[in-house]
């Protein structure tokens, strides 16, 4: 049977830098209370007239390709991770596929698994690769969240956490370990802990088509934050635990721990819990913010090109996010 390997990597953050401090002219907050409970100093927010999500990943393709030294027209498929499509429907994956244009050649799929998104889009990837059915695949994570947050008091909890950006991974059939393993888990119960809930299908007319949204925070981002923070800790223990069981390795073998920049108290949690040291665990939540889908490529390839990855290391992914959902990776480099 084939394995993947991950053969470039790449990233894109829109331009406009948005601090804490810009945050707290827009609602009550500060500086000290969301460094002291987030980690996070400053993320990125689009501008609507530059950029969208297929744009996004359009950039971080590119540079992917570049680092993969592959070209568009060597893509097979594109599974692309997103909760926050251009449109409702279709999919932001056909529209990166028109960006790069690859007309009519090649398949491309949405993933809404929120910030566990890219692990799940890793995962379906690895699949069409190992039973030969694709060479080269695309995978990727991008999302704009800041247009969807309440940016104010009502909604500094989360207003404060979210932020936009792409990350990109060619995955390519190898006959050398690459993708070891992935693990996706979802539990439903806890879908209305982290979610947007217009325009919903189900919801009537007069609620999915209402004639001014202004008052309504039924399309904005709901998040209990206590909620999702506990699971979290959980989750992400289980999940990686769960990976180094299935491969017969143990968390001392990790060489670099790349966990969804939800918020870097639950990076620090988990860093402490499996006793990892801070050469093993990638953070860059303190300039982007959480990306959802995002974080993860963006984290991994920035975690590349600082050559925090070498060859043969053994690099662990693990997410948690809306649905619940959670999952994890072990990857061979
Ligand atoms: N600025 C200032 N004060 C804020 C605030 C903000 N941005 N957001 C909330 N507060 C206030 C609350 O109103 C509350 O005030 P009160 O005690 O007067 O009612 C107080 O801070 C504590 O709120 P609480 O929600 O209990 O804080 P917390 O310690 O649980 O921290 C989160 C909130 C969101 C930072 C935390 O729950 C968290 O990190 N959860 C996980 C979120 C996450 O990772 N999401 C992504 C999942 S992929």
């Amino acid at each position: 049977m084939y394995s993947s390997k991950i053969i470039g990597l790449g990233h894109h953050v829109p331009e406009t830098v948005i601090t804490n401090q810009y945050l707290s002219n827009l609602m009550d907050t500060n500086n000290e209370w969301i460094v002291e409970r987030t980690g996070i100093n400053e993320r990125r927010w689009i501008d609507p007239k530059v950029d969208t999500v297929a744009n996004m990943a359009a950039k971080a393709t590119r540079m992917a390709l570049k680092n993969a030294k592959l070209t568009e027209q060597d893509i097979d498929f594109i599974v692309f991770a997103t909760i926050t499509p251009d449109y409702f429907f279709p999919g932001s994956g056909v529209l990166l596929q028109r960006e790069l244009g690859l007309d009519g050649r090649i398949g491309a799929i949405d993933i809404r698994n929120a910030c566990s998104g890219f692990i799940y889009a890793l995962s379906v990837a690895d699949q069409f690769i190992k039973t030969g059915m694709y060479k080269n695949v695309l995978v990727v994570g991008a999302e704009i969240q800041s247009t969807a947050l309440d940016i104010t008091t009502r909604g500094r909890n989360t207003a404060v956490i979210f932020g936009d950006g792409a990350g990109a991974a060619i995955l390519q059939r190898s006959d050398k370990p690459g993708v070891l393993s992935t693990h996706l888990h979802s539990d439903g119960h806890f879908a209305e802990e982290l979610y947007v809930k217009d325009p919903g299908s189900s919801r009537p007319h007069a609620e999915r088509q209402p004639e001014q949204i202004l008052d309504t925070t039924s399309f904005k981002v709901v998040m209990n934050g206590s909620q999702v923070f506990k699971h979290a800790v959980v989750r992400f223990n289980e999940v990686i635990n769960e990976a180094l069981e299935k491969n017969n390795l143990k968390k001392e073998d990790i060489n670099l721990l790349i966990p969804h920049q939800a918020n870097l108290r639950i990076s620090q949690f988990i860093q402490q819990k499996l006793a990892l040291r801070d050469d093993q665990v990638f953070n860059n939540i303190m300039r982007y913010g959480n990306t959802t889908a995002a974080s993860i490529p963006i984290a991994m390839s920035e975690a590349w090109a600082e050559g925090r990855i070498k060859e043969n290391d053994l690099l662990c992914l693990a997410a948690f996010g809306s649905g619940f959902t959670w999952a994890s990776a072990l990857i061979r480099w």
